[in-house]
């Protein structure tokens, strides 16, 4: 997490470093930083707290340059603080530098440099990186570029760094392990981000730093190099993305702008891939690889939080219509605990930043096993994209809301033209279900367009069970995932405490939760599950708990019982999770809302989970 930002070029730095900062804060808001760099002087402010503050607090003071770096912080090392937000400085107070990411063996180096006489004014592994850079500039006597070169090689962990020196008025420095790194390439200037948003308004060209480069940034010249000191080529990329897209839009938050915005994104994913018209589905990275997936003895599909759950739909979806045994991991635990993997398994990688180090470093290990890899991943170009060896993007556009929304609903999208593909072209679909359920799927953006319309009851709802204490979620079947994702969203964006359960499975504990102050959602939707769901709904006001029930348009069986209701479009079971969950993301908001909270900022969240 962090979001990093840097400028060295003829233009005023600072409005370009702030404005890519309030771009990138949804990767982190703990505190903000720059250092600018003029005459020989390094001018560093900082402030604990988001963008803003950091911008009130130098109205007055000198922040005129040419070259400059920026840092938004999500603390790992060291609680939220002035003094433990970027950029640090160096001992000698030559270098300034920002850091996304963590040192792992940092406190085996600050106790050497301790022991030099090195003093320390943060918390940070940053800080002890800095000045190990340093020493070993001045032990070496070499250019400061050397003297990087040389810390990279001795660290462990995951960096995306920037640097700049008081000796050299145009140069910054950058390096990337784990951490994302774009340089947009300007005219006679360049611009460094932790992804492209800052970078859109300026340039469209951009390249993006692979592992263990190091790039050396001037104004009219972009040096890459690798560890080795060998020189690369620039790769340049053309952005697909318009300003617009990173903006609110006359929205209050991003959260609603990109909940509003499903209709538009589901469709964007399903066009020119399903061809409802024809019958046909479109997708080259399943096309080019389709004996890998119809012969695959099973599919594992690696992800984190809700892009896990979407995970768990496709599990359902790939059961049903592919006949492959699928299992979907929490990606931090895939990782660690030393997997089976078969020659022959797939696995499929969900991410809708590409960057989450958990997925990102199972899939390395996993690849380093020989799997194939598919990744359905939003940002493109991102790192688990480039991993991958085929896929899918979601093309959901820039989800800059903490909380997931329009990505999940564009994996649901992609997962479900996966399934479907598959399974026809393995026969375990039968061409009239598969025909049925595009129809289904193409109906989608329609039916999501439907339950924004109106949203009135869901606000009332919010507003009637705000200052609840817990909250349960029940679902069964393909509606059981959604259950989990709606408890995440309302954990996330109010702080509610919520669980979600597999309908069925809330008799063997947690019904022991159940009374008159306890809300239950259930998503019970008409499905083949839906008599079943009949009976936990009166399980639960046998007991005197609250229900709020997500049913299909014109049910009045679950109506009857509950005491509030969300409705949604009837759709096929496999495709009602992409409407289920939309009152459920609303629901969320506006409980967020009513509650007074930051619903685009969560307190200890991040947008970009690059830890592990
Ligand atoms: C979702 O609302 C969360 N903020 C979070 O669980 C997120 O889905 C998770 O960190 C995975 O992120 P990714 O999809 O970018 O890999």
């Amino acid at each position: 997490m962090c979001g990093i930002v840097g400028y060295t070029g003829p233009r005023e730095a600072y409005p370009i470093i702030l404005k890519g900062l309030k771009r990138l804060e949804y990767r982190g808001y703990d505190s903000s930083g720059v250092a600018l760099l003029h005459d020989g002087k390094l001018n560093v402010y900082k402030k604990k707290g988001k963008v803003a503050e950091l911008e009130e607090s130098v109205l007055g003071k000198d922040l005129h340059a040419h070259i400059g770096i920026g840092h938004t912080r999500w603390a790992t090392h060291g609680e939220p603080s002035d003094r433990n937000a970027h950029p640090h400085q160096s001992q000698s107070g030559e270098l300034a530098m920002i850091h996304n990411g963590i040192i792992e063996n940092y406190t085996q180096i600050k106790n050497d440099l301790l022991k030099k006489g090195y003093r320390f004014n943060s918390d940070t592994d940053t800080e002890v990186l800095l000045n190990f850079i340093e020493d070993i500039k001045k032990n070496n006597a070499c250019t400061l570029e050397e003297a990087l070169r040389i810390a990279l090689k001795r660290v462990v962990g995951a960096y995306c760094i920037l640097l700049i020196s008081n000796d050299d008025p145009e140069t910054i420095i950058a390096a990337r392990k784990g951490s994302p790194l774009v340089i947009g390439i300007g005219k006679g200037e360049h611009f460094l981000a932790s992804d492209a948003s800052p970078i859109i308004e300026y340039t469209k060209e951009v390249v993006y730093v692979n592992d263990y480069e190091i790039a050396i940034v001037k104004p009219d010249e972009l040096i890459l190099k690798n560890l080795g000191n060998e020189k690369q080529t620039p790769f340049i990329t053309k952005l697909d993305m318009e300003l617009a897209a990173i903006e609110k839009g006359g929205y209050d938050h991003f959260m609603l702008k990109e909940i509003y915005e499903q209709p538009d994104t589901i469709f964007d994913c399903l066009r020119g891939r399903l061809l409802a018209g024809s019958g046909k589905i479109i997708m080259s990275g399943i096309e080019n690889n389709l004996d890998a997936f119809i012969k695959a003895p099973r599919i594992i599909i690696v992800a984190c939080g809700t892009s896990w759950h979407a995970g768990l739909v496709a599990e359902y979806m790939i059961e049903e219509l592919c006949r492959i045994p699928v299992e979907v991991e929490y990606a931090s635990e895939f990782r660690y605990r030393n997997p089976v993997i078969h020659k022959g398994d797939v696995i499929i990688a969900i991410s809708q930043s590409g960057e989450t180090a958990d997925t990102l470093v199972a899939l390395e290990s996993a690849k380093e096993k020989g799997a194939f890899i598919f990744g359905v991943v939003n940002a493109v170009g991102s790192s688990i994209a480039r991993l991958s060896d085929a896929g899918a993007y979601t093309h959901s556009g820039p989800e800059i809301g903490v909380a997931s929304t329009k990505a999940f609903t564009g994996q649901l999208a992609v997962l479900t033209m996966v399934a479907l593909k598959i399974g026809y072209a393995k026969g375990t679909l039968d061409e009239t279900r598969f025909l049925h359920l595009i129809k289904e799927l193409e109906a989608v953006p329609e039916k999501v367009k439907e339950i924004l319309q109106d949203t009135t009851n869901i606000q009332r709802i919010a507003e009637k069970y705000k200052n609840a204490h817990d909250f349960l979620f029940l679902g069964r079947g393909y509606n059981f995932p959604i259950a989990l994702e709606g408890a995440l969203k309302l954990k996330e964006i109010s702080y509610i405490h919520a669980e979600g359960y597999p309908a069925a499975e809330m008799k063997h504990g947690p019904i022991a939760l159940v009374d008159e102050s306890l809300p239950v959602v259930f998503v019970a939707t008409k499905d083949s599950y839906y008599q079943k769901i009949v009976s936990n709904v009166q399980e639960i006001k046998a007991r005197k708990g609250k229900v709020i029930a997500v049913t299909t348009f014109g049910d009045e069986v679950i109506p009857g019982m509950a005491d509030d209701v969300m409705t949604v479009p009837d759709a096929d079971e496999v495709i009602a999770p992409l409407l289920s969950v939309v009152p459920l993301q609303l629901l969320s908001y506006y409980v967020g809302l009513a509650k007074g909270l930051d619903v685009d900022k969560p307190r200890n969240l991040a947008k970009s989970v690059t830890v592990e």
